[in-house]
């Protein structure tokens, strides 16, 4: 085939902590697709990818399971190889953004922007936690939002009202790590300056993305575009910044640049020149991402590049996000579905098929609807395709010798039909409206199953050997067409039909070709139907999933408890801890729940859980309250704060002093303990119903 394109396609790089899950797939899957697709066509492309290896939740998680990051990110890797070749996608290369040729390539190209000029170095305040000794990302920090009062909201936004912010402006910040309060410091962070580049943007965008994305990145054109801080101080997991010794590149910095780092490893172990491929003009440079991620490639990957002299993609493909059911994947509706989870139950090739099917080129959301999942891979990918298959060859192996003859002319009339309909798959394939292409081939296949109905070979079997096999000769052509189409989406499975017709592994010429008069093979089972008890099966097992996390949190929190000599905590062993005996209103109304304002707070002299409160609850003077919440909380966080506490129980005599009532709590699953607050002040001494 005479095809010169050459392309390197690349899918956005995981994030080497946490395992793929079915949204992931989504990208991967598609970007596969049309990677295979372009092979067939005869196309020179490298399809790479790479862990996403650098950044704090990566630093923090080692730290969490006791390894080194480097031992965090080797056993990532071998997961994601896995995994990846379960689902059948196939790279030229999977590598990691921790390789030798990307901090070579980033400190090149940050030494390129330095020296132009277009790094600026500017003083900020950040919070930083003095127990971890961490500068906390937004994610890493929480409080109470400062616009709406929600409590627990992460440092970037707010869950609630929807608001974003600066992590410096949250109210009561805390460590999520250690729940200890942050202090503010200062530190001196590099920039790199977009402002300069902003017409030149303005034109690149439109032109190597799609409309609504385009749109959307637009509107930061409003305003000055603001400078992209491109370094994170010490302690952090990535590549030193050259000229610090305490700074670091920030992982959204290094992380696309695995991109071309990965492509120079895959020329070095192939022969090729990292030259000839991403600065050659003929060559094809094509991001697939998820829709979050626009900013990065679209806004700071081609700035960097076109200003380091590098060549900047030509087309970045955005697609949507999954949804399951109709809704944001969910833990506890157990449609937060991991990749190894959904192996565990079902066949790679039944999601390739569906979301094949699914799939338009769109930035769309798009939908994981588990009962037309099911229907849709029994119905049309079993019942309408590959029966053509199972029955045709094995009617030839059983009545007629297992040899092919001549088609007969209806079959041969139909083939033609098909094969002009194939640049229409083809150039669907192309603009990756994958679901194009498997409307028509289920199209070819409802002609097929027609024809094969209307000569019903079953009963001509009995007495026309040679018609059967002119039958049986045309659907087994006619099928063999629809698996080299639909070969891209389904490559084990046609594998299986190359050996069955012993034939090379096909490209789209294949399917010009007619198949008569040879033997064929055994007929081996290409795809199982799928049952929906398995599905079920599988979601239940997220929502199993999900608890044994949460226990896996509890059990760790409890062995480092035991292990630093502290006593058994009375931690439930599964967590969330099943409801208790069901109680009436009366009994319930015999607590009586009021809102505490905290006078003071201090620690106690001889112990080192207990905290002395003084709680006003609208009495006369305040009630003295001792509380198990020393390690949790330092004492001047609580002054002030409005809690919740028993006011009706017994006094109790304790060795420091008489106890007035108790304070309302909670434990989670990762063992950190919390007071509870009204969501907003109100009155102290107000009672709860
Ligand atoms: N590490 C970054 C990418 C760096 S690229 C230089 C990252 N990693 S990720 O693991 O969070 O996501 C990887 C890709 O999967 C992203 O393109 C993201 O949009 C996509 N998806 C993650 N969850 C998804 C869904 N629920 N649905 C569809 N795509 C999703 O971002
Ligand atoms: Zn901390």
């Amino acid at each position: 085939m005479n095809d010169t394109r050459k392309l390197i396609v690349t899918s956005a790089l995981p994030y080497a902590n946490g395992a793929l899950h079915l949204g992931h797939l989504v990208e991967y899957l598609q970007t596969d697709f049309w990677v295979r697709y372009q092979k067939m066509t005869g196309r020179n492309c490298v399809y790479v990818c790479a862990d996403d290896t650098h950044g704090t939740p990566i630093m923090l998680r080692a730290r969490r399971d006791g390894i080194t990051p480097e031992e965090l990110i080797a056993k990532s890797y071998e997961a994601r190889v896995r995994e990846f070749g379960a689902f059948e996608v196939e790279f030229d290369r999977y590598g990691s953004t921790n390789y030798d040729e990307n901090r070579v390539l980033s400190e090149d190209i940050y030494v390129k922007l330095r020296d132009k000029g277009f790094i600026s170095k500017r003083s900020v305040d950040q919070l930083y936690c003095e127990h971890d000794n961490l500068f906390l990302p937004g994610r890493f920090v929480k409080g109470t939002c400062p616009k709406c009062g929600a409590a627990d909201q992460y440092g970037d936004g707010c869950e609630v009202c929807g608001a974003t912010y600066n992590a410096n402006e949250l109210v009561n910040p805390y460590c999520s790590v250690c729940g200890a309060k942050p202090v503010m410091r200062a530190s001196e962070q590099l920039f790199f300056e977009l402002e300069p580049f902003r017409d030149w943007l303005r034109e690149w965008i439109p032109a190597h993305t799609d409309a609504a994305t385009a749109e959307k990145l637009l509107e930061w054109f409003n305003e000055p575009l603001r400078g992209w801080n491109i370094s994170r101080d010490a302690p952090y997991f990535g590549f030193k910044i050259p000229g610090y010794d305490d700074k670091y590149f920030y992982v959204w910095l290094d992380a696309p640049i695995g991109y071309m780092a990965v492509l120079t490893r895959w020329c070095t172990e192939h022969g090729e020149h990292f030259e000839d491929w991403w600065q050659n003009p003929e060559s094809e440079i094509c991001h697939f991402i998820g829709k979050d991620i626009t900013r990065f490639h679209c806004l700071f990957w081609p700035s960097l590049l076109h200003n380091a002299g590098y060549r900047t993609p030509d087309k970045v493909f955005v697609h949507g996000f999954l949804t399951v059911n109709g809704e944001k994947m969910s833990k506890s509706k157990g449609t937060f579905i991991s990749a190894d989870t959904y192996l565990k139950h079902l066949p790679a090739q039944a999601l390739r098929f569906y979301y094949a099917c699914k799939l338009n080129g769109s930035v769309d959301d798009m939908d994981l609807n588990l009962t037309d999942f099911v229907s849709r891979v029994n119905s049309d990918l079993i019942g309408k395709i590959t029966n053509l298959a199972s029955r045709g060859a094995q009617m030839i192996n059983r009545s007629c010798g297992g040899t092919l003859g001549r088609m007969d002319d209806g079959s041969r009339a139909l083939l033609a039909a098909c094969r002009a309909r194939i640049p229409e798959v083809l150039e669907a394939y192309e603009r990756r409206d994958f679901c194009r292409a498997m409307v028509i081939v289920r199209e070819m296949a409802d002609e097929a199953n027609r024809l094969f109905d209307a000569k019903e070979p079953w009963k001509l079997v009995k007495v026309d050997t040679e018609a059967t096999r002119a039958v049986l000769t045309g659907t087994l052509n006619l099928f063999r067409v629809m698996a080299i189409l639909l070969k891209p989406v389904l490559p084990v499975y046609a594998g299986k039909v190359e050996k069955l017709f012993g034939e090379a592994p096909y490209t789209f010429a294949d399917a010009q070709k007619d198949i008569e008069g040879c033997p064929i093979g055994a007929y081996e089972h290409l795809a199982a139907r799928i049952d929906a008890k398995a599905v079920e099966a599988m979601v239940s097992d997220s929502r199993e999933d999900l608890r044994s996390t949460a226990k896996a949190t509890v059990d760790s929190a409890k062995a480092k408890q035991e292990k630093k000599g502290a006593k058994k905590s009375a931690m439930p062993a599964v967590f969330p801890e099943p409801a208790s005996e069901t109680i009436d209103i009366e009994t319930l109304s015999k607590v009586d729940l009021r809102v505490a304002q905290v006078v003071s707070a201090e620690a106690v002299e001889g112990s080192d859980k207990l905290l002395r409160l003084m709680l006003d609850v609208g009495e006369d003077k305040p009630r003295q309250v001792f509380a198990g919440i020393r390690k949790a909380y330092a004492p001047e966080e609580l002054i002030g704060q409005q809690i919740v506490m028993v006011a009706n129980l017994a006094p109790r005599k304790m060795r420091f002093g008489v106890s007035e009532g108790m304070i309302l709590a909670s434990t989670g699953a990762d063992g950190t303990f919390r007071v509870m607050q009204p969501m907003t002040p109100t009155t102290p001494g107000a009672r709860l119903h």
